[in-house]
């Protein structure tokens, strides 16, 4: 399967309900998303924890409350056409995808720290009853152990920019809990890899790979899905 990184990022700005749609529209099966927690403890979807790359705000997220958020323009960096896009929360997320698509919530809790951002997100989870559906991962791993101390069926995926060498071990820290997927850089694994993730029950979603050739490889080799700014076709 397609996972749109961001929505369809490379046509439209990222994080966006448009970016969102337009993954779906295309084919997308999946989307990843990057979620913060504002001021008030809100979950606001963005990708950094400061505002000024993406929006015409200034400062962190931490720093504002929602509806001040809400006010910002997330698309104009994109293209000026997009000017009347905003930062969406999850539920607004869920509300405008079809529930069979497969959202990944990716919970960002470094450079910035958000105390309680995994009870946000469990509880907008279980307020749309999305488990089916839904995983959660992050490169804070401590955040996805507290994800399934609060809630046991949410899937989490173990988000991985450097080498794993024990994986068997290392899933094995989350017990009792299970961890449902691995999500690692593409130029941190191999075939051998996918087939070990394999073996110990773990789905495998590789990010990110934007190139159509390299992802149908990737598919070959046994990978679950492929996190992608482009819309691809299987071959
Ligand atoms: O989930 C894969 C990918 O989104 C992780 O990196 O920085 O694009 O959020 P980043
Ligand atoms: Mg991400």
């Amino acid at each position: 399967m397609f996972i749109a990184h961001r929505g369809y990022s490379h046509i439209a700005p990222e994080n966006t309900i448009t970016a969102f749609q337009e993954a779906i529209k295309h084919g997308a099966t999946g989307i990843e998303l990057d979620v913060h927690l504002t001021k008030d403890n809100k979950l606001v979807i963005i990708h950094d924890e400061a505002l000024q790359r993406t929006t015409n705000g200034e400062g962190l997220v931490s720093e504002y409350e929602l509806t001040e958020l809400q006010q910002l323009d997330a698309g104009s960096w994109f293209h000026p056409k997009y000017k009347d896009e905003t930062l969406p929360t999850l539920g607004e997320v869920i509300e405008a995808l079809p529930k069979d698509v497969l959202i990944n919530v990716e919970i960002k809790n470094i450079p910035s720290f958000y105390k309680g951002i995994e009870k946000a997100v469990v509880e907008t989870i279980e307020r749309y009853g999305r488990f089916e559906q839904t995983i959660v991962s992050s490169f804070d791993h401590s955040c996805l152990y507290n994800v399934k101390q609060l809630n046991e069926s949410i899937k989490i995926g173990v988000l991985v920019n450097q080498k794993m060498h024990n994986i068997r071990h290392y899933v094995q820290g989350f017990e009792p809990y299970d961890v449902y997927a691995i999500h690692p850089h593409h130029r941190l694994i191999s075939a051998k890899d996918i087939s070990e993730f394999k073996e110990i029950g773990l789905k495998t979603f590789v990010y990110t790979v934007n190139d159509e050739h390299e992802a149908n490889e990737w598919l070959r080799s046994g990978v679950d899905g492929i996190i992608s700014d482009c819309i691809m076709k299987k071959t």
